[in-house]
């Protein structure tokens, strides 16, 4: 099983490139199953969700081509991917593949919209908590699927098709309101989606299939309204920046110290965070090329910040920021609202040295002069970058197992961070 080894004390000065969103690429793919033409995505990235992915697409008859390299093209590029449901031969999503990439279930909207029936395998828990999926339920029967749970797998009918329908989310849930969304693309009438997501995964997804002929209105606010259409067409979409990754790598550079250009970054996408970044003490300046974040010297401030969905300060970096403020100069305070088991990463950083403590949802934070290297344990893909930042500012070695984590949602990582300037490697086997 891949390590990777940081040896900490380096600044980064550089250009990291930012990869297509990887929570964009997820949800542009499986709306491929919305039509029998073909979707072409650009700038995707290189990630082992998105190989996954591929398979289990490739499960249901879908066909997908990734275009050769052009010339001039360097592994910064995001692949192409070609993508045809023209011939969907299986409308049941697995379990051992679905446990796998919980994401994956989302394949229910568009096979019980296109072809009337789905049978999915419940995701399973996952390490940052129990993510029901009731309300991804909850809106399919309301746009006219009969869903009924049977042995480990939600079995989907809608044999006359679905109908539109007023669908009231209780919480903001973004799988609720992709399921929503693409179901509702096909269905007979107006959907009208009450306490949407507005992440900009979103309104991404939703711009791609209305470049397929759907009519979707709204995206990106909490009300969105769809006008059913027949049937939908092939289109070409870029998928848009990562704005976790974005992220990730400015906290990166504001612990290590430095002054790093985040390529292609948009500013819009995470401005809650950047916002704390600056509160943090990092300089962030936006430019025609992405986002420009450094840090020269001076020290780091504790900051206050409570998790929440868009345009609030993201679950996903949640724990690179505690990373970070673990060499804050005071006491910083986090509040996890939107998962109920998030601080899995807290015991691995205080390996480290960091001094955090526990009550709930609230972690507390202890500024600490000095981290030192250890190996450590990655439990999930945010957590597992924590712990990558956390490192580049350790005195020492620090070696992270479990790196397939990693993997997950950060393409080439150890390339990126290497090129900048870090001490950093990967170790096979
Ligand atoms: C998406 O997960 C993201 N995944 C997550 O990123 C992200 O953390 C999360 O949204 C919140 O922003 C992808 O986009 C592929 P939710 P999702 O439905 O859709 C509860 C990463 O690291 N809930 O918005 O599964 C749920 O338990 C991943 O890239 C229900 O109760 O999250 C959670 O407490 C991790 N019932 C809250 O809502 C439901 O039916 C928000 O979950 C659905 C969700």
């Amino acid at each position: 099983m891949d390590r990777i080894r940081i040896v900490g004390g380096r600044r980064l000065t550089g250009t990291i490139p930012i990869s297509g969103a990887k929570n964009a690429t997820l949800p542009l793919m499986i709306a491929s199953l919305l039509t029998d033409q073909t979707l072409i995505l650009d700038n995707v990235p290189r990630l082992a969700d998105v190989a996954l992915l591929e398979r289990i697409l490739g499960n249901h008859g879908v066909d997908i081509m990734v275009s050769g390299k052009r010339s001039g093209e360097t592994a910064d590029h995001g692949q192409t991917l070609h993508i045809s449901a023209a011939h969907i031969v299986d409308t049941t999503a697995p379990y051992e593949l679905v446990s796998r990439m919980r994401a994956s279930f989302w394949v229910l909207a568009p096979l019980v919209a296109r072809m009337g029936q789905a049978r999915v395998s419940l995701p399973g828990g996952c390490a940052i908590g129990t993510r029901p999926v009731d309300l991804l339920i909850m809106a399919m029967e309301r746009l006219g699927a009969q869903i009924e749970i049977d042995r480990g797998y939600a079995v989907a009918r809608a044999p006359r098709g679905l109908r539109g329908a007023e669908i009231v989310f209780p919480k903001v849930t973004v799988g609720g309101t992709h399921t929503a969304i693409m179901a509702a693309t096909l269905a007979a009438g107006t959907t009208v989606i009450e306490n949407a997501a507005r992440e900009p995964e979103i309104a991404d997804v939703a711009d791609c299939l209305n470049k397929m002929g759907a009519r979707i209105s709204g995206a990106g606010t909490q009300r969105i309204v769809v006008e059913g259409v027949a049937r939908l067409g092939g289109a070409r979409h870029a998928v848009l920046p990562d704005r976790i990754e974005t992220g990730t790598y400015a906290m990166a550079v504001a612990m290590a110290g430095g002054d790093i250009l985040l390529q292609n970054a948009r500013p819009e996408l995470l401005q809650a965070a950047l916002d704390v970044l600056q509160q943090a003490g990092a300089m962030v300046t936006a430019t025609n090329q992405g986002i420009r974040v450094a840090r020269n010297g001076g020290a780091l401030a504790p900051v206050e910040v409570t998790t929440a969905p868009f345009p609030a300060f993201p679950t996903d970096l949640q724990a690179q920021l505690m990373a970070l403020m673990t060499r804050a100069r005071g006491t910083s305070h986090i509040v996890e609202t939107v998962f109920e088991n998030r601080f899995m990463h807290v015991q691995e950083l205080v390996r480290l040295g960091a001094r955090i403590h526990l009550q709930g949802e609230r972690a507390t934070i202890e500024g600490v002069e000095r981290l030192k290297g250890a190996p450590v344990m990655a439990t999930d893909l945010r957590a597992s970058v924590s712990l990558v930042i956390a490192a580049l500012a350790a005195e020492g070695e620090t070696i992270v197992n479990r790196v397939y984590h990693l993997d997950r949602g950060f393409e080439r990582l150890e390339d990126k961070l290497g090129r900048c300037g870090a001490e950093i490697e990967r170790l096979s086997g």
